[in-house]
């Protein structure tokens, strides 16, 4: 059997080990040959790929990105896209089957294909942590272990100056990478896309810590919005593509604090450094189970499945089990974390 892979999407630490996993397995347990596609989907539309050799694998799993590279190519847009074509290109090359590893857009482009007879297996990709039907994706805990010492680290700079600090982590949809490295970092408040709050009480929680002498530490996922904003207003207006431009909410919030409360304040943005490096111990090993298991998948011929972790274990489910909604913060979490603030 020869078995295309493909990284599509954002990257995320641990890529490259759910590759190692898979060409590993699939070499010693099956005798499988491997090819990578280069740049995610956009290598299947234009038949852009190169063979993975057991060799090329060595010491994979520490390496953050992907050998693959990635884009967010939709693979029913432009030449050599679609169904027929994409196996037209896979029958002439003699690959029989595609393990997908990406996100919502990758895994919803996998399902749309397999429902129209693809070969495909899933790995569920995001450091954000928002897919459904996966109790946790590699390259989370890396990111949260990142944000957790940048916190740390403002919090002593925070301490000399008595400074209140914003510290923006990323969170599109979903407030995960905030709530841990929150709650690890002590911060005095965790503002998710989920729950909507509004400025007065952000400043009373800041209030309550400057007046117990401490440095009010604020953590803020991108994706949250003010509840007295409308979600327009909450971003910084639209992108090249007509997107609402993410981000940016740290540096609006900390100016309102300060105006507010008279605590000077400052506001740090840790972007794509959540995304870079190598994937933490428990990442590589999350990442190495989902690539094995991927492997398995294809040998039950279990087209439109999805690796998943639940609990400890790994399972499959339907692809079309993790699209369409996603796994937010639950009430209960919040309500946990939120005793803490202030
Ligand atoms: O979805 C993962 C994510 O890292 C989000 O947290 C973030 O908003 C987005 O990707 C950034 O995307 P890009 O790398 O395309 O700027």
């Amino acid at each position: 059997m020869k078995i295309g892979i493909l990284t599509s999407g954002g990257d995320c630490p641990g890529l490259n080990a759910v590759i190692r996993g898979a060409v590993l397995k699939g070499v010693i347990s099956h005798d499988a040959e491997f090819v990578g596609f280069r740049w995610g989907w956009r290598g299947v539309v234009e038949g852009d790929f190169m063979p993975i050799e057991r060799h090329d694998v060595r010491g994979l799993s520490k390496q953050g990105g992907t050998i693959l590279g990635s884009s967010r190519t939709n693979p029913f847009e432009g030449e050599g896209s679609g169904p027929e074509n994409i196996q037209r290109m896979l029958d002439e090359n003699g690959i029989n089957a595609i393990i997908a590893i990406g996100g919502e857009g990758t895994l919803t482009a996998a399902r749309r294909l397999t429902d129209a007879g693809l070969k495909i297996v899933g790995v569920p990709k995001t450091i954000d942590n928002d897919l459904a039907a996966t109790d946790y994706s590699f390259g989370f805990d890396t990111a949260v272990e990142i944000a957790t010492e940048a916190i740390d680290r403002l919090r002593t700079t925070a301490e000399s100056h008595g400074r209140c600090m914003v510290v923006e982590v990323m969170g599109r949809h979903v407030g995960w990478i905030a709530l841990h490295s929150g709650m690890a970092g002590g911060a005095h408040a965790i503002l998710i896309p989920e729950h909507p709050t509004n400025i007065d009480q952000i400043c009373e929680w800041v209030e309550s810590v400057r007046d117990r002498g401490r440095a009010p530490l604020v953590v803020v996922a991108e994706g949250f919005h003010l509840d007295d904003m409308d979600e327009a207003h909450s971003h910084k207006g639209l992108d090249a593509f007509n997107r609402p431009r993410l981000g940016g909410i740290a540096e609006r919030l900390a100016p309102m604090i300060e105006e507010r409360t008279g605590i000077e304040s400052r506001d740090t943005v840790l972007g794509h450094i959540q995304r870079g490096g190598a994937p933490s111990a428990y990442d590589r090993v999350l990442a190495t189970r989902l690539g094995m298991a991927s492997v398995d998948a294809v040998y039950d011929s279990a087209w439109g499945s999805m690796v998943t972790l639940r609990g400890t274990d790994i399972e499959t489910v339907s692809i079309a089990e993790a699209v369409g909604s996603l796994n937010r913060v639950p009430e209960s979490r919040y309500d946990e974390a939120k005793i803490l603030f202030g």
